[in-house]
């Protein structure tokens, strides 16, 4: 066993003393000269820092998002807790939910060994999250050594929402998840679906062959490289609001036309999912892992060149995709407010 640093808090201290920078770690989607944006099977490989504008991403399969951790957390064990169904597993994925728990926990202590333990003897473990504080043994395969299911397990310890796919008779079905910050679609009304079932609302995205072309994507994906892929949209929804799933959909569809009625386009959240492919080692199965971002239009603000761009994306979008992102009825509004002059006492570039 490696033993366990002698004084973590200090680490955790440390780590929770950085100030909360939204704009700092947001994968920003748009390649430089980019103005007209189109579905693709825009796939990369992962753990690649990518120096931005506001600061870098993507260095990590996990980023746990500094101070906005144990928050990011707290919602996310808040949303398992009321609502068990957000944990979906077709018969035969727990071995796979296995395969994905013991994954991350051994990338994350490796990847923040000030922050985390993993220590392994056979198939005897215990894992220490000192920022939670998580102190739990467990049995690699026995799920009574566990408080939860290992899907479950990992979903309260890592900030992004955990999907599994498996291949059967050619086709790949979303057969695992454990989702609480689903941007307008359910982990329960979607588990079991293949592919093209999941993806048949997105326009055009299985007319022009890129369904089909994710798919090979996936099917072929090696088993000892990590992809990733970026996705962006906006949400009307105010504050911050991870959770805009359909089964909050009562609570947070009147935030949209409430904004268009008031105004306050600030307020809007650009929201970037980072999405990560792993062929897990043990059952093959595939991770489809998903990571949201948010910053507002407020915040967007200190990097004008963002802006300029992310007006012209928007402005740009044909009708199909922008309805479909669900903000067809108020982009005007939001290509005016990020074109807009500065107030005076606007931050300064970055
Ligand atoms: C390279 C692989 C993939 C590509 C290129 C891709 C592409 C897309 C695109 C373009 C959208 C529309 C998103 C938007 O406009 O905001 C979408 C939605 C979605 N994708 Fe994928 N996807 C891939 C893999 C997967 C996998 C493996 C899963 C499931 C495990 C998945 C689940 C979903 C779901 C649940 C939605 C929302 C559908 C809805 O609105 O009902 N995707 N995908």
């Amino acid at each position: 066993m490696t033993p366990v640093d002698e004084s973590p808090d200090l680490a955790v201290a440390a780590f929770l003393a950085r100030p909360v920078d939204h704009l700092a770690n947001i994968p920003w989607p748009f390649p430089d000269d980019l103005t007209a944006f189109r579905y693709s099977v825009n796939v990369d490989p992962a753990r690649v820092p990518r120096p931005t504008l506001a600061g870098e991403w993507g260095r990590h399969l996990v980023d746990l998002g500094g101070a906005e951790y144990p928050r990011l957390m707290a919602e996310r064990r808040r949303i398992l807790d009321a609502d068990p169904g957000r944990v979906q597993l077709r018969p035969g994925m727990e071995l796979a939910c296995w395969d994905l728990l013991l994954y991350y926990l051994r990338d994350l202590a490796a990847t923040y060994p000030a922050l985390m333990h993993l220590a392994e003897i056979g198939d005897r473990f215990r894992w220490r999250n000192f920022v939670l504080g998580t102190n739990q043994e467990f049995i690699l395969g026995d799920a009574a050594t566990l408080p939860c299911g290992p899907l479950e397990f990992l979903a309260r310890e890592v900030p992004d929402d955990l999907l599994l796919v498996v291949e059967r008779d050619g086709r790949l079905y979303f057969d695992a998840g454990a989702v609480t910050f689903a941007a307008a679609w359910s982990v329960s009304f979607d588990v079991g679906m293949d592919m093209y079932e999941i993806h048949g609302p997105v326009p055009r995205l299985t007319g022009e062959g890129i369904t089909a072309r994710a798919e090979q994507f996936l099917k072929r994906l090696p088993a000892d490289q990590v992809y990733r892929r970026v996705n962006w949209t906006l949400s009307a929804s105010d504050s911050r609001k991870y959770d805009v799933s359909l089964e909050e959909l009562p609570a947070w569809g009147r935030d949209i036309p409430a904004m268009i009625r008031a105004g306050g386009w600030e307020r809007v959240q650009l929201r970037i999912e980072l999405e990560h492919f792993v062929r897990l080692p043990m059952t093959g199965a595939v991770t489809f892992n998903i990571r949201t971002f948010m910053a507002s239009l407020a915040e967007l603000r200190a990097v004008p060149a963002w802006c300029r761009q992310l007006a012209a994306v928007i402005e740009e979008l044909p009708e199909d995709i922008a309805a479909y992102k669900g903000f067809a009825d108020y982009r005007d509004s939001v290509v005016d407010f990020l074109r807009s002059p500065l107030p005076a006492n606007g931050k300064t570039e970055r």
